[in-house]
């Protein structure tokens, strides 16, 4: 992908699931990346050729997206690591829901708290410091979040997940919006179901095989994602190759918003249980 070679990117969520895959993408296209999360990652993530990252270009820092002083220290590292923030991919969140009448207040807090005032709060800050650069190539740096199937349209008990990454993809468009005219693009991912520990804590439980089938039907495509399918599209949201994209909320999810399916054409060999 054009232009991610020697640039400077913050991951956040980085020790885990899409964040990693995320990093591990950039870093492969020649990127450097800091690396954030509330946890220690498992270790480097790989730069595509099997070896682990360089401390070149890889780095991490412990942060928690909630607290603005932890984001406010996360980009002044990234500035002092790579001299200017080129992108930021920002996928810390937290799964959780259920119907409202069975959700405590505090669950309902702390999930808004994550996903959509830690979308804020590192926006708030990469972008401040974006502002601050000279334009590269037109560009000031771009800004992904990372929502949700589940920000584009309802799901069963998904309640305040949904409120909150549906407040993420708007808040995505009004960025977009607001910074375009200073050469900064914000666009959204919005991910289907994708094998990482996140969708792992929701569905591999004992009486749960049925609910999974369904959700892996969902999927026109007849399977989960995988993360580095994830990272993918976050990289090429960050790449000149999407110098001409902003405010969009790119669904990656083998079909899932598409439409319905209610088996017609199936009766015409065109879709099965095969794939
Ligand atoms: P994950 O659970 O594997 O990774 C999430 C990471 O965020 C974890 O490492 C966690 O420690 C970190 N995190 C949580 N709270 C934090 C905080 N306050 N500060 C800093 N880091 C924090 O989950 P996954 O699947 O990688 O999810 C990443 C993003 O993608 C999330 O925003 C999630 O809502 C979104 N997403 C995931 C989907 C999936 O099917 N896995 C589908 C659609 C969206």
């Amino acid at each position: 992908m054009k232009g991610l070679r020697g640039k400077c990117f913050i991951v956040t969520g980085a020790a885990s699931g899409i964040g990693w895959a995320c990093a591990e993408r950039l870093i492969e296209e020649g990127g450097r990346v800091l690396g954030a999360d509330i946890v220690e990652p498992p270790g480097s993530p790989s730069a595509g050729s099997g070896d682990p990252a360089s401390d070149e270009s890889w780095a991490f820092r412990l942060t928690d997206v909630t607290d603005e002083a932890s984001v406010v220290e996360l980009v002044a590292a990234a500035a002092g690591f790579g001299g200017r923030i080129d992108g930021v991919v920002h996928s810390a969140g937290v799964a959780s829901g259920g119907p409202v009448h069975t959700l405590p207040t505090e669950e309902w807090d702390r999930v808004l708290r994550v996903n959509l005032t830690g979308t804020y709060l590192v926006a708030k800050h990469v972008i401040e410091a974006m502002l601050e650069q000279p334009l590269l190539g037109g560009s000031r740096g771009a800004v992904v979040t990372i929502a949700s199937i589940e920000g584009l349209e309802g799901t069963a008990g998904g309640s305040v997940y949904s409120a909150s990454k549906g407040g993420v993809v708007l808040l995505t468009k009004s960025m977009a919006i607001d910074y375009a005219g200073r050469g900064i693009r914000v666009n959204a991912v919005c991910p289907g179901f994708i094998d990482t520990p996140m969708t792992q804590s929701v569905f591999d439980w004992p009486g749960l095989e049925e609910s999974k089938a369904n959700a892996v039907a969902e999927h026109k495509l007849r399977r989960f994602g995988r993360p580095e399918e994830i990272g993918a599209a976050a990289a090429f949201l960050l790449s000149d190759d999407s110098s001409f994209i902003t405010g969009h909320a790119l669904p990656v999810d083998g079909g899932y918003t598409a439409g319905r399916d209610h088996g017609v054409t199936a009766k015409l060999g065109l879709s099965g249980p095969e794939l």
